[in-house]
């Protein structure tokens, strides 16, 4: 994402200090969850699609295997990566800002107000909403439409069970999200470069495809802040800026909600943002990619690989129009 006069910048990624055992417990109530202390720290407990128990690993390497139906069978990047090179402008515009300082970010307690256009609105607190739902592991490509890749092995569980859950009235027709705008622990929503609350939106049948997901947790252990913490929107066959972050709100709504990068330059970022290597940037080529870690590029795929998943979902809609 280039805001005006911020070029893109790619150093390289810092590594990010690992949450100790106590700042994990300290976020506390995990238990709802389903959180469990094992010798590497505190670990989520998933139930696998397959049944089959994750297996741990050594330290500093991604403590499962992955070997779901919607598991991508490609080398998780490294967690030094995915948790050290950020988009995330609540906390500054460098991709090493959000390791450094998303951690004042208080995230326990936290609610999510759900409601709008279903039946059964809640506010409820992040631990209980998440102790709704088994926790599913998913191994999942991330596709910046800045032009880089990471592999990413999110925990967390379907946002369809959770529509489900609060029944849609038949006028739902989106699901709009927003993000916690709170300048006391955000210092870059003191800087207009973007108009806050960040905002997202899903058409219904889109969010109700069962790769969409509400990531609750990062390689088995609590999401750190930087990627979201503690609860962030996982959609892998759209750019990454749909996956909405440090979400408070999800409504359902009967019109197409505004989205804060189509909103601040509308030709350039659309509502849609399918990963389309046929469809350029404006100031950009979307054909390939560089997998963050790896050497050279590789050729983007439509739909970022999921297109047997979700290609049904845009038959008959114009993708060049509908970017
Ligand atoms: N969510 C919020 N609230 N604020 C942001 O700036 N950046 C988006 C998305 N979600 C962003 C956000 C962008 S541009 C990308 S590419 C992904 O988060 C990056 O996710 P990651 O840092 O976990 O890789």
């Amino acid at each position: 994402m280039t805001p005006p006069g911020k070029p893109d910048t790619a150093p390289p990624p810092a590594a990010r200090p690992d949450l100790t055992r106590r700042d994990l417990l300290r976020q506390g109530g995990l238990a709802a969850a389903g959180a469990v202390v094992l010798a590497g720290g505190l670990e989520l407990v998933s139930r696998r699609p397959s049944g089959r128990a994750a297996v741990a690993t050594a330290p500093g390497q991604p403590a499962r295997v992955y070997t779901g139906p919607y598991d991508t069978r490609e080398p998780v990047s490294a967690l030094a990566d995915i948790t050290g090179y950020n988009n995330y402008y609540e906390f500054g515009l460098d991709k090493s800002d959000p390791a450094r300082t998303a951690g004042m970010l208080k995230t326990r307690p936290w609610t999510v107000q759900i409601g709008g256009l279903v039946r059964k609105p809640q506010t409820v607190d992040i631990d209980t909403l998440q102790s709704w739902f088994p926790l599913e592991d998913r191994l999942y490509r991330m596709r910046c439409v800045e032009g880089w890749s990471l592999v990413i092995p999110w925990m967390g569980f379907p946002l369809a069970a959770l529509l489900r859950r609060i029944e849609p009235t038949s006028g739902a027709k989106y699901v709009r999200f927003v993000s916690l705008a709170d300048p006391k622990q955000m210092p870059g929503v003191r800087d207009p470069v973007l108009e806050w609350p960040y905002q997202e939106g899903l058409r219904l049948d889109e969010a109700m495809n069962p790769l969409a997901l509400l990531a609750v947790g990062l390689d088995g252990k609590v999401l750190p802040n930087q990627n979201g913490a503690p609860l962030r929107l996982v959609v892998p066959w759209k750019y990454g800026f749909k996956n909405i972050k440090a979400i408070t709100h999800i409504e359902l709504v009967a019109e197409r909600p505004k989205t804060t990068w189509s909103t601040a330059t509308p030709d350039e970022y659309g509502f849609y943002a399918n990963v389309n290597p046929a469809v350029d940037h404006p100031r950009w080529s979307q054909a390939t990619e560089r997998r963050i870690g790896d050497l050279g590029r590789r050729a983007t795929l439509p739909f970022n690989g999921y297109g047997e998943q979700v290609s049904g979902l845009y038959t008959g809609l114009d993708l060049r129009r509908n970017f």
